[in-house]
């Protein structure tokens, strides 16, 4: 782990994995094609750990009928997802990449954990608040325990780091808890995972609404991972930014939100300081400057997006991905679930 990285320190792991690797996990919602947001603040940290971690990625598909999705295209979006993972340098032969609803014992954790879980703890998460504010017609019980699911698919693979954007933070840090409060009843039965959040790129706003942060609800604002270069390149010449004439591309979060958000991009894809950028851009308007943001967007998503288009059409190869990581996941899951079922009572045969 290097310094440009947030990493909440905490005490040693109560499993000790002796020589072997440490572990990390992470996943997301196929409610929608993967965006820049996505890929920067999550995928961009995911790949190229493999030599270094033991890697656990996943498609959150059962988190998102907490929102009501259209059969057909969830299904269509599940697959798609895995090949865009795969196209954004996840090999499967060094990560485990799977479908949650391929491995039972995220339902199952889940369940136990919802028991070991308090009303208040989940009456204070931020996503809940946004979302039953969002969706007023469907506040279902699912919404409200989504953070207790996704503390299972954490606990279950014993990761020692989950590396998200900074939205998920609050998510693993109630998991830290639920962890914490399962330990000392039971003894070292959970390693207690830390986020990982990377100082660039963790929160990357719409182009169109840059205090918002850029979700798929916004289409004009979020570059999607599949969108064409000529696509990309009009949404960033449309992108928001001020009325500034006087050497305008300087970083001021607070009284220039849609430029600052553009350099936090155009730095973590080059990593190019915000210094380093005012002197590239010193004397030049947003004409310029936000063609260049694109080109470098472009550039980074364009070899993504062709290889993501030739895997798609490998429904065959694709299924079989799945089919090996739900393997290799449901090992690993249901040893952590069996214990759990030891501990707390669950008669066995
Ligand atoms: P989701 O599907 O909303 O987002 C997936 C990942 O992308 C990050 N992200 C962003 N980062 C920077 N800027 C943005 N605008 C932006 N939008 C999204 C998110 O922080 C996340 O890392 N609950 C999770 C999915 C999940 C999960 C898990 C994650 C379920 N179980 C276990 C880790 C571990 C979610 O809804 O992420």
């Amino acid at each position: 782990m290097t310094d440009s990285h947030t990493i909440q320190k905490e005490e040693q792991t109560p499993q000790s994995k002796g020589n072997e690797k440490k572990r990390m996990l992470s996943g997301i919602q196929p409610s929608g094609d993967l965006h820049l947001g996505n890929y920067l603040g999550a995928i961009k940290n995911w790949a190229d750990r493999a030599e270094e971690y033991e890697c656990y990625y996943f498609m959150a598909d059962m988190h998102t009928i907490t929102v009501r999705q259209e059969p057909a295209e969830l299904r269509r979006r599940s697959l798609h997802q895995l090949a865009q993972y795969i196209a954004c340098g996840l090999d499967p032969e060094k990560n485990v990449l799977f479908l949650q609803s391929h491995v039972p014992a995220h339902a199952q954790l889940s369940w136990v954990l919802n028991c070991y879980t308090m009303f208040g703890e989940l009456s204070r998460m931020t996503q809940f608040k946004d979302k039953s504010s969002k969706y007023k017609d469907n506040i279902n019980a699912g919404l409200f325990t989504y953070p207790v699911l996704m503390a299972a698919d954490i606990l279950l693979y014993q990761p020692d780091y989950v590396p998200v954007g900074d939205d998920q933070k609050q998510h693993v840090e109630l998991t830290r808890d639920i962890a914490q409060r399962f330990n000392s009843i039971y003894g070292e039965v959970f390693t207690v995972p830390e986020p990982f959040i990377s100082k660039s790129g963790a929160r990357i706003y719409g182009l169109s609404s840059p205090t918002d942060k850029m979700s798929k609800s916004d289409p004009g604002g979020c570059v999607f991972i599949m969108d064409e270069p000529d696509v990309i390149m009009k949404k960033f010449k449309r992108a928001v930014t001020d009325s500034d004439t006087d050497n305008p591309v300087r970083y001021d979060r607070e009284n220039k939100p849609g430029v600052a958000n553009l350099m936090n991009i155009y730095s973590t894809l080059t990593g190019k300081s915000y210094e380093e950028i005012e002197q590239e851009f010193a004397g030049k308007g947003y004409g310029v400057f936000k063609p260049a943001v694109a080109e470098t967007v472009i550039d980074t998503l364009k070899p993504v997006r062709e290889e993501a288009e030739r895997l798609m059409k490998d429904k065959e190869y694709l299924n079989r991905v799945y089919k090996d990581g739900a393997e290799r996941a449901a090992y690993v899951a249901n040893k952590t679930l069996r214990k759990v079922y030891k501990k707390v009572g669950f008669y066995q045969i």
